[in-house]
């Protein structure tokens, strides 16, 4: 079964969920809604997650809020029927050409591999639209379809580019996922600009953990993204892109700071915090802070006082500008002011 936590995901907190739980523990103690406002994987709302817990998880990207509602959501499924037509997938050869493999065969995978991941795309819609689905169990399997993909894929982890090198054999295999629907009764799940949601919702808890460089994920994950929408679009480039224009994040955009003073006054909540990487002027110019911190404490401090907590890790790097002595930071505020401005 796949757990949450296993998709290669860039900037995912796996690492860090003691942390950020111990800073809710000695700051906060109980809460009872607790929102993960820039989602991804989803894996730290899921960490908060329990019977009593409303979790609210988000994302721009349409393959996260796929996985969000996979793992997250109260909706209910077939555990017998999914894994049967798991069976069926796994067993599958196919042999035509289609979307996927006209543009990512012999590239992302082997031309038989992405054949048969074209294939089982189809009949998923194909059997959502004929209703032996219900949307539940199609985003299950959707999820276990972009899971298995991601652990063969021919790339470093995301999808900018491809290894140019001869494609190994791969097996691809799909499996069920590892969901706890107990904990999931009172969860929400969205696929919302964080700074369009945040005028809609309430919560004890508000986690931010926005993108924090120019890297836009709908660039590094493109190839999940058309492939969980499904809608055929064409496609340019050496690495096989198609139009992201709607879903660029504003967080990776000179527009960070306002973006991200926007959201936090706004935000109805009683304590908030914020994971935010200290690159800043360090590693390339790509991988440099968007909102300085200067910038991060003016916002925040609208709403209360500051406080950063800090815990060094290894940092991801993708040439020889390697940053040492990185450290995971999380700015902290109890809200005691209501919307300034
Ligand atoms: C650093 S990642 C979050 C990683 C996540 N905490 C995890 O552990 O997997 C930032 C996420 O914010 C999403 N994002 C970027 N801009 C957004 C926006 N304006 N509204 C909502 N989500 C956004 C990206 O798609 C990306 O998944």
């Amino acid at each position: 079964m796949y757990k949450i936590s296993q998709r290669r995901y860039l900037g995912n907190k796996n690492s860090i969920l003691d942390f950020i739980e111990e800073i809710i523990q000695k700051e906060i103690g109980d809460f009872d809604s607790f929102c993960d406002i820039f989602s991804g994987t989803g894996v730290v709302g899921a960490y908060f997650n329990d019977k009593d817990t409303k979790i609210i998880s988000n994302d721009l990207l349409y393959q996260n809020f796929i996985s969000l509602n996979a793992f997250l959501n109260s909706d209910t499924y077939y555990v017998k029927k999914i894994t049967k037509l798991i069976e069926k997938f796994n067993a599958t050869t196919a042999s035509k050409e289609n979307y996927f493999s006209t543009n990512f065969g012999g590239r992302y995978f082997s031309n038989d591999v992405a054949k048969k991941i074209g294939y089982i795309r189809q009949e998923i819609k194909k059997l959502f639209v004929s209703d032996s689905i219900n949307l539940k169990e199609k985003h299950i399997l959707l999820t276990s379809l972009n899971y298995s993909i991601d652990r063969i894929a021919n790339t470093v982890g995301h999808y900018d580019a491809y290894i140019t090198k001869e494609i190994k054999a791969q097996k691809f295999v799909m499996k069920m996922l590892d969901i706890d629907s107990e904990k999931n009764a009172k969860n929400e799940v969205h696929n919302r600009d964080a700074n369009m949601l945040i005028r809609d919702i309430e919560c004890d808890i508000l986690y931010m953990d926005p993108p924090y460089n120019s890297r836009q994920y709908c660039d590094a994950y493109h190839l999940l993204e058309n492939l969980s929408l499904w809608q055929k679009p064409k496609v340019f480039g050496v690495a096989k892109k198609f139009d992201r224009s709607k879903i660029k994040s504003e967080y990776s955009l000179k527009s960070a700071t306002e973006s991200f003073d926007d959201l936090v006054v706004n935000a109805k909540c009683k304590y908030m915090l914020l994971s935010y990487n200290n690159m800043a002027k360090r590693g390339n110019e790509r991988s440099n802070a968007k909102i300085s911190d200067e910038d991060i404490i003016k916002s925040m401090s609208k709403r209360g006082e500051v406080k950063v907590f800090e815990k060094s890790y290894k940092a991801f790097t993708t040439g020889k500008n390697v940053c040492k002595n990185n450290k995971e930071r999380i700015f902290f505020v109890k809200v005691i002011r209501s919307v300034v401005n």
